[in-house]
């Protein structure tokens, strides 16, 4: 099979498909009863995200129950703080735990030096899933944004507000600013080794550039993004890269007219009727079911799956949620869901 005869591949390079490619953000995860066997099996989180054998058995789970069109590689965008030496934990029912970067000075507790050697068992679950995974199934690789990465930096993990990281990008642009550097360089590089592992296309998630105001989110959301995907297509120009900058609102515009990606991913709450018009025709599309639709699953599911559907499979577009799936999701809803995607004639 080659490789423009996978489904989201093909998309995702502006071709027509019978039918739309989907998979889920958030495939893997405690949703299933089987993730949460070798979650608990693997003792901690970041364990179970840096040991391959495993990654690469959570991240086949979601295609052998629904057989996605796509298979997202099992980490998580916070092994990037990791490894470049900050102190990440995933507290039970706490989320993640890092001890903060704040300062000028803290930059120095940061180092790339090692970045490749530590993950390198991110990229070997790459090259183990090329192997793995059906012939027809496409192996998205990711990694989070440079804001969004920062915000767990520099909160020390999540966050109501943002107003530590507010302050800092705001009060002393020219310091955070070598924050965010450290990050384009250390995620433009890892997206490539992925990609030199076997990984088909890749996902960066800014799932936190909503918070920002105008000027700012252009700073230190769109321009970073903007040279890490410069970067990645310099190197792999046939790669697609998928953006989902959650939260922009009108300037998801501006992304389509200026990030250089060849697909966004939408959130829940942008429409569906101004994103066929004023996106579709720059950009294939990503999105955008609100995931609690599919914890309601039934009539509700299949009302909001379709009009999804309806509104943007006339052209390039790939089936998804507008965030990620929740862990309460009844994976028996994911089975509906999945049925009437598969189901849908263009
Ligand atoms: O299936 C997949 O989508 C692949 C794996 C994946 C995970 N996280 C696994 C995970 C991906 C693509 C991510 C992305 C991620 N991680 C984002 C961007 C997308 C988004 O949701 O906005 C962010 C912000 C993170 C950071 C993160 N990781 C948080 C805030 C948390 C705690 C919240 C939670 O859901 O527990 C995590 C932990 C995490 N990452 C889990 C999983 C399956 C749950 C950990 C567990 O098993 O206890």
């Amino acid at each position: 099979m080659g490789q423009d005869d996978k489904r989201l591949l093909r998309t995702l390079r502006g071709g027509r498909c019978e039918r739309p490619p989907f998979w889920l953000m958030r495939q893997a995860g405690r949703y299933l009863p089987e993730y949460r066997e070798v979650r608990a099996a693997a003792g901690g989180f970041l364990d179970l995200c840096l040991t391959p054998e495993l990654a690469v058995e959570v991240t086949l789970q979601p295609i052998r129950r629904f057989a996605m069109d796509a298979a997202i590689l099992f980490s998580d965008i916070l092994v990037i703080p990791y490894a470049l030496g900050q102190t990440v934990a995933f507290e039970e029912g706490r989320g993640p735990v890092l001890a903060p970067i704040r300062t000028t000075g803290d930059l120095s507790r940061l180092s790339d030096a090692a970045l490749h050697d530590r993950l390198a068992p991110v990229y070997e679950t790459v090259r183990l899933l090329t192997k793995a995974l059906p012939q027809e199934t496409t192996l998205i690789g990711f990694a989070g944004a440079p804001w969004t990465l920062a915000t767990y930096m520099v909160e020390g993990g999540a966050s109501k507000d943002f107003a530590t990281i507010k302050r800092w990008a705001y009060a002393e642009p020219d310091s955070f600013g070598r924050l965010i550097a450290l990050l384009v360089d250390a995620t433009a590089d890892y997206l490539c080794k992925q990609i030199e592992a076997g990984a088909e296309a890749v996902q960066i998630f800014d799932s936190w550039i909503g918070v920002l105001p105008e000027t700012e989110l252009r700073r230190w959301g769109l321009d970073p993004v903007r040279e890490i995907v410069r970067r990645v297509k310099a190197a792999h120009r046939d790669t697609p890269v998928i953006l989902f900058p959650r939260g922009a609102g009108l300037l998801y515009e501006t992304y389509a007219a200026e990030s250089g990606a060849d697909a966004l991913s939408l959130d829940t709450a942008v429409p569906l009727g101004w994103a066929r018009s004023a996106l579709q025709g720059r950009c294939a599309l990503q999105g955008n079911l609100d995931p609690v639709m599919l914890v309601a699953g039934g009539a509700a599911l299949e009302r909001e799956a379709e009009r999804v559907l309806r509104q943007l499979a006339g052209g390039p577009f790939v089936f998804n949620l507008g965030h990620g799936i929740l862990p309460q999701t009844p994976p028996d809803h994911v089975a509906q869901l999945a049925d009437i995607v598969k189901g849908w004639k263009i």
